[in-house]
């Protein structure tokens, strides 16, 4: 939610952050803007809407003010405080015009903040939480002097709430300053050139060097480097890292959309996640605070996570508890907090977050170690916050993935999950080391699975076009095929915005049957008839009762199962895997059938309405 870029160095200003905007479209946006420093003085555009309606305004007004620099900002807004239009589109000024703002996240006192500005005579121009900022920024340096940074510091430390906060002063052209407490920003250093970005993304294309901003602290950045300092002014070193992926990686690659090229990077995900992770027999997590005698004595299992990384968990809940008999509890993370969840030294919190930003999550994760439970999390994301709280890490190597829907991300989450509960049985003894090396194997099996089903999928797009004008269509599963119902109902809303819904099949008959009727397309995932007879038995009673009244079946079955053909009205077959492995090929129709259905309906895959790729806010 909301993308921020920041730069000072030799190039021009605006076509910096113009692109690094366009690079994190991604994350969901309702109006974008800029601010440029030249001749010491601040230039301003912002638009709502797309970042084309922001350049069609910019080369619109060329002819009269041509916007020259080279220390500027960009931001992509999602509306919280105020509508999506012009006036409250960041970025914001004070009332001189001196010093500019944008800002990600939510000012929680800016009611009260806003009303001192107003009874000083203050008059503010927007809606939005942001402006205060601009204001009080404005007043200390006038009252004090000194420098943008020290400013930002001072109203920083009055600011509740989760912000990024990104700072110009027409008077210090040469610096960008910035101050972040719980919404995302990273630092890049380049040659004689310093970046700031939501994300890598925004300034990839510049540099691979990094570094990972903390909570509570300011940076100044300047052609020459970067001061970093805590909100008390206190000198804080942060930690770098190289950016192991490319330019390449960030874009679409001959695909039509980001989406498409994603789920064909699927097989390569699952691989990169895997890679490194059995040495010596011994499954490793990337970095781990926590030995194995925490590991060992842990007698329960939460696993927190939103949307898809949720589903990735309810399928992670069945190998654990498969391999560990831990029990395991998979809850969305936005209600895990507020219903007190019984907690204890003993419990892990396994946190699965691809942007490892989400607000959701990683309150869940900051709750739960107040319980003092262990924090262990999965994540896409290096240097992101979830990870920095987390006790242990795991990384899923999935790449930068752009398209909103979730693919490679999800298959590389539910690879990670399994190799947490692969851990957990080797740290508590449930499993020989030979028959963890036995269950890695099968893990570095399904990459070549995946691209077989990816393969074979021509058949599913042409049925997509035939019931994309299908009012609704309904997912059912069992056992780890019912998370994967959910996410393929879970693509297809929110790509086609189409009424779907997953179900257990197992409850039709206790309500949703209902719902069924003439030529209503259903969605089967078929447990395999030699993994899990006696639920393949059951789901062919339940295709059975649907068809009965009326359903149109779209079976998606184990390569060779004879008799889920005779049910099936369209069937799809994917290669056969152990049934804890099989989401890694049963989800990939439904994430193809979605990305169709869309197209089919003129739905813009990438950047489906209303959604961001982080949810930054609770
Ligand atoms: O970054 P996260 O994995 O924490 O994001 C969680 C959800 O917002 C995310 O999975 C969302 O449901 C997907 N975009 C759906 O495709």
């Amino acid at each position: 939610m909301c993308g921020i870029v920041g730069y000072v160095g030799p190039r021009p200003a605006l076509d910096v952050v113009v692109e690094g905007l366009r690079r994190l479209e991604y994350r969901g946006y309702d109006s974008a803007g800029v601010a440029i420093v030249g001749d010491n003085e601040l230039q301003i555009a912002k638009k709502a809407g797309r970042i084309e309606n922001l350049d069609k305004l910019i080369a619109s007004e060329s002819a009269t003010r041509a916007i020259t620099g080279n220390t500027g900002m960009g931001h992509t807004r999602w509306a919280t405080h105020g509508a999506p239009n012009d006036r409250n589109a960041h970025p914001h000024l004070d009332a001189s015009g001196r010093i500019a703002v944008v800002h990600n996240g939510i000012i929680e006192n800016f009611s009260a903040l806003r009303a001192e500005l107003e009874s000083a005579g203050v008059e503010f121009v927007s809606e939005t939480d942001t402006e205060t900022v601009a204001h009080l920024v404005a007043a200390h340096l006038t009252a004090h002097g000194g420098s943008l940074a020290d400013a930002t510091r001072a109203v920083a430390r009055r600011l509740q709430g989760a912000f990024t906060l990104v700072l110009l002063d027409a008077e210090q052209p040469e610096v960008v300053v910035a101050a972040r407490r719980n919404s995302p920003l990273v630092l890049g250093v380049g040659y004689g050139e310093t970046f700031l970005g939501s994300d890598v993304a925004a300034f990839i294309e510049y540099t691979r060097e990094a570094v990972e901003l903390g909570q509570d602290q300011v940076v100044e950045i300047r052609r020459d480097g970067y001061t970093i300092t805590g909100f008390d002014g206190t000198p804080v070193t942060g930690r770098p890292f190289h950016i192991d992926w490319d330019l390449a990686a960030a874009e679409k690659g001959g695909f039509d959309y980001f989406m498409l090229k994603e789920m064909q990077e699927q097989p390569g995900a699952v691989r990169d996640t895997l890679l490194g992770h059995l040495v010596d027999g011994q499954i490793m997590l990337d970095e781990q605070r926590l030995d194995r005698q925490d590991l060992r004595e842990i007698d329960k299992v939460f696993i927190v996570a939103c949307g898809t990384a949720y589903h990735a968990g309810l399928i992670g809940k069945q190998a654990i508890e498969h391999w560990t008999r831990i029990p395991v509890e998979v809850e969305m993370a936005s209600e895990f907090r507020y219903r007190d969840p019984v907690l204890s030294r003993q419990t892990l919190v396994v946190a699965i977050s691809q942007s490892g930003e989400t607000a959701d999550t990683l309150e869940a994760v900051r709750h739960a170690r107040e319980q003092n439970a262990k924090v262990l999390s999965i994540c896409n994301t290096n240097g992101a916050q979830i990870p920095r709280e987390s006790d242990a890490v795991l990384y899923t190597h999935a790449g930068p993935e752009i398209g909103v829907a979730a693919t490679k991300t999800f298959v590389a989450q539910v690879a990670a999950v399994e190799l947490v509960g692969l851990a957990l049985a080797q740290a508590r003894g449930t499993k020989y080391g030979d028959e963890i090396t036995t269950e890695f194997d099968a893990l570095c099996a399904v990459p070549d699975q995946i691209s077989a089903a990816l393969a074979a999928m021509e058949p599913v797009r042409e049925l997509a076009r035939e019931i994309a004008s299908a009012k609704a269509i309904l997912f059912i599963g069992r056992h780890v095929g019912y998370p994967v119902a959910l996410e393929g109902a879970l693509k297809l809303k929110e790509l086609a915005y189409m009424h779907a819904e997953g179900f257990a099949a197992g409850e039709l008959k206790h309500g949703p049957i209902a719902l069924i009727e003439d030529g209503l397309p259903v969605v089967v995932v078929m447990p395999s008839p030699t993994g899990r007879p006696v639920l393949h038995q059951k789901m062919l009673s339940n295709v059975a009762e649907i068809k009965a009244r009326g359903a149109r079946t779209i079976v998606i079955a184990e390569a060779g199962d004879a008799a889920a053909r005779e049910h099936a009205d369209h069937l799809i077959e994917v290669p056969a895997l152990p049934t804890l492995m099989s989401p890694f090929v049963t989800t990939i129709p439904l994430q193809v059938l979605a990305a169709e259905i869309a197209l089919a309906r003129g739905c813009d895959i990438d950047k489906p309405r209303n959604l961001a790729k982080s949810v930054t806010v609770e």
